[in-house]
Parts: structure tokens; sequence; C-alpha cells
């Protein structure tokens, strides 16, 4: 572990980033998370051969109970915290239920993934550029359930939809998006990598410096919103300002859009079900 560290640290350094002037490793959360203005938890085990979702959500459960922990013993008030490993979303909430002194606020898990894909998906089949798109949202889980949204969406400031037609989206745009995960497991025989951590980074940088767009963030719910139930983690389309995000709220939802974010969000309930126990 400490010798991978090391090796982390060496990229690191032969990045020559302007920015950063010290590099601390250590395999120590209380001393990892002293005063972390921002944290990105990337680290979890994957799904083996044979294993169930509730046990990969037991294993991984155990390591965000520690990480909540910490974070609340010695992270600064207003860190923010970004949950990458899966399954992010219900990681996330283990992680923020245990760091009791901290704000709920302070944390996320990444659906900014799910949303790039979608902008490059769709800007493909426009031919447009994905900087002419705006208005799109990701809801839901970090899962094959999430349910990429276009009704509000534009593309070159021309409704989404109508571009690209009803069959095209329900039958290829969302499975696709839904699926790309896994198929880019099968493509790499690895999970994401590059586009995962740009996403990262994407949503950090946003969440400190501002999006005026839409952007897709899995946030904590609170049961005021589009009837989704409360401690969740949610992914909802957001804006971000002075370093605080903003639901969308108000947008109406059709019956295809209800019934796709009732999929979604039934299968997180189903999660927080399986690791109950360890969000006391
Ligand atoms: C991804 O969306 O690429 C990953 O979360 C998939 C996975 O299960 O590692």
């Amino acid at each position: 572990m400490e010798a991978k560290l090391k090796g982390v640290k060496m990229e690191l350094d032969d990045c020559a980033f302007p920015l950063l002037h010290k590099i601390n490793t250590t395999s120590n959360l209380s001393l990892g998370f002293k005063d972390c203005d921002a944290v990105f938890l990337v680290g979890s085990k994957p799904r083996g051969p044979g294993m169930e979702r509730a046990d990969l959500l037991k294993q991984n459960g155990a390591i965000f109970v520690e990480q909540g922990k910490a974070l609340a013993d010695s992270a600064k008030r207003s860190v923010k915290v970004l949950v990458v490993g899966n399954p992010a979303n219900t990681n996330c909430l283990i992680a923020m239920k245990n760091a009791k002194s901290l704000d709920s606020s302070c944390f996320n898990a990444m659906t900014r993934l799910d949303h790039n894909r979608a902008l490059s998906q769709l800007a493909e089949k426009t031919g447009s550029a994905t900087t002419m798109i705006q208005k799109l949202a990701i809801w839901g889980n970090h899962s094959s359930s999430m349910y990429a949204d276009l009704h509000n969406c534009t593309v070159d400031g021309k409704p989404a939809l109508s571009l690209v037609g009803q069959e095209w989206y329900e039958n290829t745009f969302i499975p696709t998006i839904a699926k790309r995960g896994a198929a880019i497991i099968s493509a790499r025989g690895a999970s994401s990598a590059a586009s995962a951590a740009n996403s990262a980074i994407d949503h950090m940088r946003d969440w400190f410096l501002g999006a005026n767009d839409w952007v897709s963030m899995s946030v904590p719910t609170d049961g005021q919103v589009y009837g989704i139930p409360k401690d969740l983690i949610y992914s909802f389309p957001c804006t971000v300002t002075n370093g605080q995000y903003k639901i969308i709220t108000g947008l109406e939802l059709n019956d295809f859009s209800k019934a796709k974010m009732k999929l979604t969000t039934d299968e997180l309930v189903s999660e927080r079900n399986d690791i109950e126990y360890l969000l006391k």
C-alpha cells in the first residue's frame, strides 16, 4: 500500500503541476483528511465473480463508515467530499451518515461521468459540439437504472428531442448511457479510468468555481423535491453558485420521466435497506 502511494506521488511529481506545492502520502485516514477542503473518495472494491450487489455494498460499506468518521474528526467544516467508488451513491450516504458533525451538503456522489457520456452521444448524433448542448439531466443512481433526460435539453438552442426523435431517445440513447460503464469494462477489461478522473475533476471544479448551465450532481435528498424520499443520494440537474449547489426545481415531469425516476429511486431505496445497519 505505502509502496503504491509512493508510485502515485512520483507520477504526480512528474506532472509538474504549477499549483502543486507539497504531497503527503499516508494510509492514516485522520492524517489524510486533516483540514481538507476537497476530498475524492475513489477507493472501493469492484464486484468479483459470484458476488451479489448486497455483498459488494456490505464490504464497501465498511470502508465508507471509517472514512465518514475520520472526515468528521479532522476535515474542515466546509469540506467538499466527492464519492466516486461504486456503488457511489450508497457509499456516499454511508460516509455522510457516519460523519455526524459535518453538514450533509458536504457530500456528493459522481454522476458527472454519465452526464458527460450523454453530452458526447448527443453531440455525435446531432453533429454538434458538446458545448452547444444545454439543460441535460441525469436523474437517480449511478447504475444502469439512471435516467438520462432530454426533455428540457437544447442543442444550439433547438429542442434536443425534436432533433433526435423519440425512438432513438428511448431505444438507443437511454440504454447506451445506462450501460456505458459495462461497455467500457467489456472493451478495456477494466473499469473506466481517464473519463472517470476527468468527470471527477469537472464535478469538483464546478462545485468550487460555479456552473451556470445544468450539471448533474448526486446530492443528499430532503424529501421536498420531485417526490424523492428523504435520505438518499440522488442525481439531479443542478447549478452551482458561491460553492453551493442548487437543485433545479419546478420542472414539469411527464409520465415517462416519472416512471424512469421511480425505477432508479426504488433501486436506491433497496440499496439503503441492504446497509441500513451502517447508517446508525
Ligand atoms: C463507470 O460508470 O464507468 C463505472 O462506474 C463502472 C463500474 O462499475 O466500475
